[in-house]
Order: C-alpha cells, then sequence, then structure tokens
C-alpha cells in the first residue's frame, strides 16, 4: 500500500491542494488585516472564519501524507497559484470567489485520480472539500455583490434585523446603526441577520 501510494497521483494531488489549502489561509488573514484596519469587524470575522476551516483541510490533506511512508520531499506537478492583490474590498472578494470555484472544480477532478487509483477515503474527502469550497465561493460572491450595491450595511427594500457581533444586539431599521446602542461599536460590527456566517 505504501509503495503504491509514494509516487502517485494520489500523493501529488494532496500535497498540492495543502500547498493550496495553506495558501489560502494565509491570504484570507491578510484579508481579514485588510478589513481590521478598516474597522469592517464583521469583514474581518468572515475572513478569519474561513481561514480556519481551510487550516483545517490543510490539516486533513496533511494527515492523509502523514499516514502513508516516512518523512520525505515532494516536488509538485502540474500546480499553480495565484498571486492576488488585496487592495480593496469588492477586489478581494471576487478574487476569492474565483480562486475557491477553481478549487472546487480541482477537488472534483483530484477525488476522481483518487478513486481511479483506488483511494477511495481520500477520494470521499477531497469530494466533500470540493463542495465546501463551492459554499466558500457562493458565499464570497454574495458578499462581493452586497458590497457593489452598497447594501452590505443598509438595505434597499424596507426594513431588516442587524445583529451586532459584539454584543449580539439585534437592531431593526433600513440601515445598521452608526454605532451599537448598547456596547457603542460602529456600524462595521453588524451583520444583516439573515446572512449567517454559518
Ligand atoms: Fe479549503
Ligand atoms: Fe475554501
Amino acid at each position: 500500500m505504501v509503495a503504491k501510494f509514494v509516487g502517485s497521483r494520489t500523493e501529488n494531488n494532496l500535497f498540492a491542494a495543502f500547498v493550496g489549502e495553506s495558501q489560502a489561509r494565509n491570504r484570507y488573514s491578510f484579508a481579514a488585516s485588510f478589513f481590521a484596519s478598516g474597522r469592517l469587524k464583521v469583514l474581518e470575522k468572515l475572513f478569519l472564519f474561513v481561514a480556519d476551516q481551510e487550516k483545517q483541510h490543510a490539516k486533513i490533506f496533511y494527515n492523509f501524507l502523514s499516514s502513508f511512508g516516512s518523512d520525505r520531499e515532494i516536488n509538485i506537478e502540474g500546480a499553480s497559484y495565484p498571486v492576488d492583490v488585496l487592495n480593496n474590498s469588492v477586489g478581494i472578494f471576487e478574487k476569492s470567489q474565483r480562486n475557491e470555484l477553481v478549487e472546487h472544480e480541482l477537488y472534483k477532478e483530484f477525488g476522481e485520480e483518487a478513486r481511479y487509483e483506488g483511494f477511495s477515503e481520500i477520494s470521499k474527502k477531497f469530494l466533500e472539500i470540493s463542495e465546501i469550497e463551492k459554499s466558500h465561493g457562493e458565499r464570497f460572491g454574495e458578499f462581493a455583490g452586497l458590497l457593489r450595491g452598497n447594501e452590505l450595511f443598509a438595505c434597499k427594500s424596507g426594513n431588516s434585523c442587524w445583529l451586532c457581533l459584539e454584543c449580539g444586539k439585534i437592531y431593526n431599521g433600513c440601515q445598521a446603526p452608526q454605532e451599537c446602542p448598547v456596547c457603542g461599536h460602529p456600524f462595521g460590527y453588524f451583520l444583516k441577520k439573515d446572512l449567517s456566517l454559518l
């Protein structure tokens, strides 16, 4: 089993995925810092939330790699990774959405290759994580749309409920309050209640 795994396409793909997840986690941490500097707590939290999930994906892939064979070095074949300039809010969401959807498609291929090579458990994980990346992409796309339409902190169609992420206050209005009436944190801490991060 070990000899079969070491040198397989699946080993290569797992390592490519581990590298990709590690980079995504860092990019999302950088994005979180960008939004923290603009006092947009809700967007900082969103990126840290997803960054932690990418870490978990990286761990799953790494655990597979380390469970086969001994210490070794792996050269990745046929892998490329994005360098995104993270300097504006909408662009960060759009680029993150694109990267997630690329991963979604890639992991479907990796899942198929793992199945072909006889690694059914690894195949299943690739396919499960592929679906998670799709949901990440969709969430980033939704937030990109809200930012483009200036609707992240305002509602164009009547009132909405706004949740303060700091103290839990739920505020009803056509836009998030300038500051929370309970804890005093600014509007950047508010999330439209129906936009759960979960
Ligand atoms: Fe991931
Ligand atoms: Fe993701």
